[in-house]
């Protein structure tokens, strides 16, 4: 890992473990992206750049027209001096003008990595970890600075940007467009790759062609969304799970963001994330700063296959934090499924019952046990213990659990708010609203203004309160709408177009505030499923609902998507009842214990409802896991066949130090006459020899990896079958 600036190619040089990132200074003043992959040893200018008079390509010094930021690979371009591109920034000025002109300043560099203020991030445990460049731009002509910051790491091959904006003159300005990241590359063979759906259908796998113009999407719903994940990535045409160079960004937020890639006249393609220009203004005053989210940056020379492992390595150590971070995660039991709102403290016991027979270790109350909530109608926002449903209160019904023998976890969907509720009718001006403007409501319910401090003061109150009454060792953090009529009644006019930022600055200060007073408890993020499944909110909770689709089958397409990011260790995934409640189809049991084996696995049903064979099978299931979560939860992963391609799935996970292995193949429809399937497994020490459990042969890595294991017996619809492989030599 290294940062170094070179004065004879005025550049500067990030290394991290496999990657360059190479960004030069040219004619003294532009930040220009000069390369970004494989890592390079040197780098002295080989293929330096070349100014070309190009027609319509307007020249910032009139006495060169060769020279145009049109063609200028930028690191962070403006608009309106001669670069038509999408810009990474726009800043309007006191005299209505949004030009601007940034031109380097100074650099340093220090060891670790600053923490972004009121942000998540990613974050070092000693200083040695890490080093980040800061490089400083600056407008003279109006006092505008902006710190573009760069962090490399020894142990993880990902680079963190972010931009620092600063008034640094004597007007007020407007913030417009603030991007995390920007990069120019000289060509534009790429296809791009995105992770997009809808409620129940989230992070598929969408790969197009790249065309001249902007291809971009994002989220101007308040949430990052099921519709689009804040993530996009650049690949050469044709990249598979191993072979192929991928250009990745994820950004750490949990609002409103942009993605897009420019191709421009000259074939070149610009590639950018950051919080989404529309609706967005944020007023910068004399001396005031802002803060924009990080972007994390991957390269990958191994196919999306080596671009994920270097996503989830980082994620699963330097952005997941406390004490959950390596702790192995419980298998729970959530009533949703099983009950709906119509529960009691009766039938939440009998579950508990049900749930100590088979081995499971955490049943979580899911929503309806408080105000009068019987439907999702009311009481958001009255976090008081519904005594009709749990006469004995939370400690009474957490302390049955307990003495069952099963910790006890909790829903909470802090950040809303019910129109009948008491809270609502204290204070009605307590949600996002516009003045007089008619609400519009979202499952019936209303947003509560985030960037409020009273009211966020309000929340954490609530919620500890809760916590504090009895011993609740989880929790399920949910969020159900999206943002309309955004605006803040604490807000003056001229600020109005902040509330959406406001809002998740100030989800962060409840979570950061919530997290760290309850440090035991282990938190999970849910947004009807997996609609703000984000770097930004497993920050702080180390594991996110994944989808309200608990269909085997379509749980094979989102955990595999959601896994081209995101560890397994972050993914909820639960078994739930037959025929499925979001999209009626019926899976095999078994089917279902292994799909939901590929993440955090819960169950989500009324177990009391089994056959007595059917309890046998999940009592196998549950002891299988237990014995087998380590390397689920902390091991490599490796996608084997994908269910976006194949009418099958795959996957393996294998210890870090490869001695055990843990491969899954999912058949989700059967062919006649087709050639018996096989699986070529990876991740193994190709030099050693394995035992596969069930068989007596043992079998070199390498024949395991190249010829492949025979996928016997799959005979219908819907079966899987496991290999548990342990090295012996
Ligand atoms: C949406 C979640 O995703 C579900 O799992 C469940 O908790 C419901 N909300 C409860 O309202």
């Amino acid at each position: 890992m290294g940062i170094a600036y070179s004065p004879d190619t005025n550049s500067f040089h990030l290394q991290s473990d496999a990657t360059s990132l190479i960004i030069q200074i040219v004619r003294g003043k532009y930040l220009s992206s000069r390369y970004w992959g494989q890592r390079l040893e040197t780098w002295n200018d080989s293929c330096e750049l070349v100014f070309v008079d190009r027609p319509f390509a307007p020249n910032p010094d009139p006495t060169d027209r060769a020279f145009s930021l049109d063609t200028l690979p930028q690191e962070y371009p403006a608009f309106g001096n001669t670069d038509f591109r999408s810009p990474a920034f726009q800043v309007r000025q006191s005299d209505g003008s949004t030009i601007t002109d940034l031109t380097y300043k100074s650099h340093r560099i220090l060891e670790g990595k600053p923490q972004l203020e009121g942000l998540p991030s990613l974050y070092v445990e000693s200083e040695s970890e890490a080093q980040t460049l800061e490089i400083t731009l600056c407008d003279d002509l109006i006092g505008l600075e902006v710190a573009l910051s760069y962090t490399v790491f020894g142990n993880l091959d990902v680079i963190c940007r972010s931009a620092r904006f600063c008034n640094v003159g004597s007007e007020p300005f407007a913030l417009l467009r603030a991007a995390s990241a920007s990069f120019d590359f000289e060509h534009s063979r790429f296809e791009l790759l995105q992770l997009s759906g809808a409620w129940a259908r989230e992070r598929h796998i969408v790969r197009s062609a790249l065309v001249p113009g902007v291809r971009g999407f994002g989220s101007s719903r308040g949430a990052s969304s099921h519709q689009h994940n804040p993530f996009l990535a650049l690949i050469t045409p044709g990249t598979d799970e191993d072979l192929g160079e991928v250009w990745a960004m994820n950004l750490v937020y949990s609002g409103n963001f942009l993605a897009q890639a420019e191709v421009d006249p000259w074939g070149g393609t610009r590639l950018s994330l950051g919080i989404n220009p529309f609706e967005f203004t944020w007023n910068l005053e004399p001396k005031a700063t802002f803060q924009t989210p990080e972007a994390v940056l991957v390269h990958s020379n191994n196919g999306l296959g080596g671009m994920s492992q270097k996503f989830h390595q980082a994620y699963r150590t330097r952005l997941c934090r406390g004490t959950w971070r390596d702790r192995v995660r419980p298998i729970l039991i959530n009533n949703w499924e099983a009950t709906y709102f119509d529960f009691d403290e009766t039938k939440i016991l009998a579950l508990a019952d049900q749930a100590k027979d088979v081995g499971i270790e955490l049943l979580v109350l899911d929503d309806g046990w408080f105000g009068h909530r019987d439907d999702d109608k009311s009481s958001l926002g009255d976090w008081v213990v519904d005594r009709r449903k749990l006469p004995g209160g939370m400690e009474s019904l957490a302390r049955g659990i307990q003495e069952r023998g099963l910790k006890f976890g909790l829903w909470f969907e802090p950040e809303m708010i019910s129109p009948d509720s008491s809270l609502y009718r204290k204070h009605p001006d307590w949600c996002l609203h516009v003045g007089q403007r008619p609400r519009s409501q979202g499952r019936n319910q209303l947003i509560l203004d985030l960037g409020r401090p009273e009211v966020r003061a309000h929340v954490i109150d609530a919620v500890s309160a809760i916590l504090r009454c009895a011993p609740i060792a989880y929790v399920k953090w949910d969020m159900n709408r999206h943002q309309t009529e955004v605006g803040s009644a604490s807000l003056p006019s001229s600020a109005q177009k902040e509330t959406s930022h406001r809002y998740i600055l100030g989800l962060y200060k409840v979570l950061d505030a919530v997290t760290s007073s309850f440090p035991e408890v282990l938190f999970e993020s849910c947004s009807g499923g997996g609609g703000r499944f984000d770097p930004g909110l497993l920050a702080y909770m180390p594991q996110t609902w994944t989808s309200d689709n608990t269909d085997a089958v379509s749980r094979l397409k989102i955990q595999y998507g959601t896994s081209l990011v995101y560890p397994p260790v972050t993914m909820g995934s639960h078994v739930s009842a037959v025929p499925n409640h979001q999209v009626g189809r019926t899976t095999p049991l078994p089917f279902r214990g292994s799909v939901a084996m590929g993440g955090n696995l819960g169950y989500e049903l009324d177990l009391g409802k089994l056959s007595v064979d059917e309890k046998g099978e999940v009592r196998r299931q549950i002891a299988t896991y237990k014995e087998h979560r380590g390397l689920v939860q902390f091991g490599d992963f490796f996608r084997l066949v994908s269910p976006f391609t194949s009418p099958a799935a795959a996957w393996i996970f294998v210890s870090p130090d490869k001695t055990k292995a843990w491969a899954s193949y999912y058949q989700v429809w059967s062919e006649a006459n087709l050639a018996v399937p096989f699986l070529k497994l990876k991740g193994l020490d190709r030099n050693a020899k394995y035992q596969i459990e069930g068989l007596t042969k043992t079998f070199g890595g390498d024949e395991l990896m190249e010829a492949g294991l025979r996928v016997r017996d799959l005979t219908s619809d819907h079966q899987s079958c496991s290999w548990l492989l342990k090295r012996v030599e």
